[in-house]
């Protein structure tokens, strides 16, 4: 495994916070999600989830669970956000136009704020979870032209650091953006995205 893969796990936070009526919600810094489930109960209701990012360092991953699915939360650095722009030649859909998403994740960054990108974290060829690789021209995932971003192992789908997919690979669209909101400057509700702030 590269370094690159390593680099990028370990910026790969595990957190988890309650769902919307919970009490003591609070971020979880454990590395993979099998650490955390929400109550069965939430499960089945498929209540929104809250996500502390508080505590999400800039150029670090977190992820959830909502309805049983895999919800990745990257806080952007300057740097990442520039690399999203130098990627548009390479993806298939720069603009995000496809309508798979709500109306907030279309354009560039797909994003209601710049920095924090919220994708599900499943590949849209068929369902793998997808690896992120933070590593700027990583030689395995095309060289001098790979931004950072994440890559599919299952049938080798790449995605930048928008979750726009790669040009000319398996995937057909970009990783979903899920319905969420901004509660406070500090938390995302995952699974509502009425009054977005
Ligand atoms: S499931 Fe990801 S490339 Fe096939």
């Amino acid at each position: 495994m590269s370094d690159g893969v390593d680099l990028g796990r370990r910026r790969f936070l595990g957190a988890a916070t309650g769902v919307t009526s919970a009490i003591g919600i609070g971020f979880v810094a454990v590395p993979f999600l099998s650490s955390w489930k929400p109550s069965a109960r939430a499960q089945a209701l498929g209540a929104p989830v809250e996500v502390d990012i508080s505590k999400l360092d800039d150029g670090a991953l977190m992820r959830v669970e909502w309805r049983g699915k895999p919800i990745w939360v990257l806080k952007r650095t300057p740097e990442m956000i520039e690399r999203v722009e130098q990627a548009d030649p390479m993806v298939r859909d720069p603009m995000s136009e496809e309508p798979q998403q709500p109306e907030y994740a279309s354009g560039r960054l797909r994003s209601i704020r710049p920095e924090v990108l919220v994708v599900i974290g499943s590949c849209t060829h068929l369902g793998c979870s997808p690896s992120p690789r933070f590593d700027v021209g990583a030689e395995d995932l095309g060289g001098a032209d790979w931004p950072g971003g994440f890559f599919c192992a299952c049938h080798g789908s790449k995605f930048d650091l928008a979750g726009r997919v790669w040009r000319g690979v398996p995937a057909p669209l970009n990783l979903v953006v899920p319905p969420h909101k901004y509660v406070d400057d500090a938390t995302i509700l995952v699974g509502e995205d009425e009054g977005v702030a």
